[in-house]
């Protein structure tokens, strides 16, 4: 059977609405981005996101069909980010679906949007249990245990700010436009690591995280040398920065990897798009890790957009997870706990 699933995504700063069928394939993935919008504030303002959202959705819906060349009545259902993000941001998308499956009397499946940026890696490849996932955002920073489709248990997380995050905030202080991550990361190809910044957490043994020294850390070297008049390098800064984040990051993925018995290793979320993380965790895998295989889906997908959240969509479709007219906002939405099932 053909099943064709409308994905929207709204949680942030990207309205994204795509048609995926069969969990595997994407027929359109429309993403209207409103980063211009935000970059003059330094960060993503909640009011002017849920703004350019309104504006934005339907016609990111009539455009995702046609790319498709999909009918409404060839539709299986409508699937939406639940949470977590931004709560106004979140409505909008809500509204949208739930106006749109009411109105066409189509099934409703709310989504996880981290589990979203993990099925993102299903247009790689088939997804193979266990798994692990590294899930590096800009709110989030997590090692997720996935024992089958659906299933997601936090094995380590950040003990205060996400990785994305981190990069973000140092960017700030180097006068990089929001979101840094990506001109950190060319200008880490650039220098070299001088400045030794510290790996929190590194030795410890768990599977958490901690960036909030590092950020402090280059903070106040930055803020010191002005004040001393020096000039730092900021490509030596870059690299220095981005050795400490993927330190940390790969040596406690490969760990937890070598602590359970995972057969697929996914890196998902927008600092997964990180060419020296993925260089890093390639070389990982290939000499510290037999049998696991890494699977980092293409740039495109490791942002925010709405085909990874239909095919997260597709597994919950296929476990009856639907949801009604109530369906709400939860902006703090997390993983549920195994006993919690
Ligand atoms: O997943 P995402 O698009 O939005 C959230 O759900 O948070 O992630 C956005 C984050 C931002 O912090 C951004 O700076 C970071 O991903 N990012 C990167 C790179 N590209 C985006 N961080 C490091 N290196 C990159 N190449
Ligand atoms: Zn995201």
């Amino acid at each position: 059977m053909r099943e064709l699933i409308l994905a929207i995504e709204s949680s942030c700063d990207e309205t994204s609405v795509a048609v995926i069928e069969n969990g595997a394939h994407i027929l359109s993935n429309i993403v209207a981005s409103q980063i211009k919008s935000h970059q003059r504030f330094g960060g993503v303002v909640p009011e002017v996101a849920s703004r350019h959202h309104v504006e934005q959705i339907t016609l990111c819906i009539e455009e995702a069909l046609a790319e498709a060349g999909v009918s409404v009545e060839e539709l299986s259902a409508v699937a939406v980010t639940q949470g977590p993000g931004l709560v106004g941001a979140l409505l909008i998308g809500i509204s949208a679906a739930k106006a749109f499956a009411w109105a066409h009397d189509l099934p409703l499946i709310p989504v996880n949007h981290m589990a979203g940026h993990i099925y993102a890696a299903r247009f790689v490849k088939p997804l193979e249990f266990p798994l692990m996932a590294l899930l590096v955002s800009g709110g989030h920073t997590e090692l997720v245990l996935m024992e089958e489709d659906g299933s997601f248990e936090i094995v380590g997380e950040t003990r205060d700010d996400a990785a994305g995050e981190a990069y973000d905030k140092v960017g700030r202080v180097l006068g990089l436009p929001y979101p840094s991550g990506k001109e950190i990361d060319r200008l880490a190809h650039l220098g070299e690591d001088s400045y030794h910044f510290p790996r929190a957490m590194i030795h410890e043994n768990n599977f958490d995280f901690s960036f909030s020294g590092l950020k402090s850390a280059f903070i106040n070297l930055v803020h010191n040398a002005e004040q001393r008049g020096e000039v730092l390098s900021t490509e030596d800064l870059a690299t220095s920065f981005q050795a400490s984040v993927i330190d940390v990051l790969v040596t406690k993925t490969i760990r937890a990897c070598q602590t359970y018995p995972v057969k697929q290793l996914i890196v998902a979320g927008g600092v997964a798009a990180n060419q020296g993380l993925q260089q890093a965790l390639e070389e990982a895998v290939a000499s510290q890790l037999t049998d696991v295989d890494l699977l980092i889906p293409p740039l495109r997908l490791c942002g925010d957009n709405a085909a990874m959240i239909g095919a997260a969509a597709h597994v919950a479709f296929a476990k009856g997870e639907l949801a009604d007219m109530s369906l709400n906002a939860i902006p703090s939405l997390a993983f549920q706990s195994k006993t919690n099932e």
